[in-house]
């Protein structure tokens, strides 16, 4: 499949106004994107949890307008008028107008708010990205009804990807492949997929406490740090390594082996961290906490036999991944001796979740 599969046809409807509400998730990756082509095409596959409780909901309202020479919209956050995300939206809507031709024929309204605080140091590219697609494409499916579910969702998938890579996988759960692999029939660098083999019930609303160590803009935005995979020295053998973690995730997603699922993610969420540290220019985006819930989580590990294990994005928080039938023990452990680690004792109780859902 190309790109050409998402440019549409003349649309049959007419619609002169209306309103639509998304509720779209963050998503946490177990095999990370990092390093990519133009227009967020990834490197490597990557796959994720989608997540339940941490997400973005974008009201979008449409108005027809009279000229057709511009993009015209305004973005609010949190009722509040946001002009500073408005460059990042038009170079959205600029990347997209060929699959959603329609776009300078309305004026938009886009209001969004997240569950989880601003600035909390969690990315909300992927959730408000997800669910600005989904809005635009309950817009396109007004226009033709005929749409087809299928393709209303993967269509979603795509455009999101070309706002934040990450966010292509935001728009179904639980767990999202995106990025061409050998390994998983209909995978595609365009958009994400729904994993399509057995899982196991081991990893059935896996638990991901996310500890807030760092709540600060980050010092590298992601945009930089995958531009930064382009000449680095290791990029091949990580991006050969990405395809081969996901292989071997597939027999321990079907069985269950979690003890070789923590082994897998920890080397993923260090590796990516590895590559960032030996960038030209090199950078760190983890705290001493960080390090210091790790050696904690480690610690525990051996001394219970728990399943507790970590992973990192891009930046110095850290989301706990865990078994929820041991939820208690971990949980408790957690408050008593990983809260400690969190900026002004922050954290989020997540879970994996089954994707966005359109308000009414
Ligand atoms: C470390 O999707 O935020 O979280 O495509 O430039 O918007 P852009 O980057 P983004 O990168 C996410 C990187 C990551 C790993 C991952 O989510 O797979």
């Amino acid at each position: 499949m190309t790109e050409q599969h998402f440019i549409p046809k003349a649309h049959s409807n007419a619609v002169e106004s209306g309103k639509v509400t998304w509720e779209s998730p963050s998503n946490i990756a177990l095999v990370k994107y990092w390093g990519k082509k133009k227009d967020q095409i990834p490197e490597n596959p990557s796959i994720s949890f989608t997540l339940n409780n941490c997400k973005t909901i974008t009201t979008l309202g449409f108005s027809k307008k009279a000229s057709t020479s511009n993009f015209e919209f305004e973005i609010f956050l949190d009722g509040e008028k946001k002009d500073d995300f408005k460059p990042k939206i038009q170079i959205f809507f600029e990347r997209v107008e060929v699959y959603l031709p329609f776009l300078k024929e309305y004026k938009f309204r886009i209001e969004t708010e997240n569950t989880f605080p601003h600035s909390s140091g969690i990315a909300s590219s992927a959730s408000g990205m997800s669910a600005l697609a989904l809005c635009l494409m309950s817009l396109k499916k007004m226009l033709n009804p005929e749409m087809p579910n299928d393709y209303f969702y993967q269509k979603a998938s795509f455009l999101a990807r070309l706002g934040s890579g990450s966010a292509c996988r935001s728009i179904e759960g639980d767990l999202i492949v995106w990025g061409h692999s050998k390994a998983i029939e209909g995978s595609s660098d365009l958009f994400g997929l729904k994993y399509p083999y057995k899982v196991h019930e081991n990893f059935k609303a896996y638990q991901d406490t996310i500890l807030l160590v760092d709540k600060g803009e980050k010092q590298v935005s992601s945009t930089v740090g995958h531009n930064l995979m382009h000449n680095h020295p290791y990029a091949k053998n990580r991006f050969q390594q990405a395809h081969n973690h996901l292989e071997k995730l597939k027999p321990i997603l079907e069985l269950g082996d979690l003890d070789a699922f923590i082994a897998l993610i920890e080397s993923e969420a260090l590796t990516l961290h590895a590559m960032m540290m030996t960038s030209n220019p090199y950078f760190i985006l983890m705290k001493p906490n960080t390090l210091e819930i790790i050696n904690k989580i480690w610690k525990f590990r051996q001394e219970t036999g728990l399943h507790i294990s970590f992973t990192l994005d891009a930046g110095a928080n850290v989301h706990v991944l865990y078994p929820k039938n041991e939820a208690s023990q971990i949980l408790e452990f957690i408050k008593n001796e990983l809260v400690v680690y969190c900026q002004n004792g922050h954290y989020i109780c997540d879970q994996i979740g089954m994707g966005a859902k359109k308000i009414d």
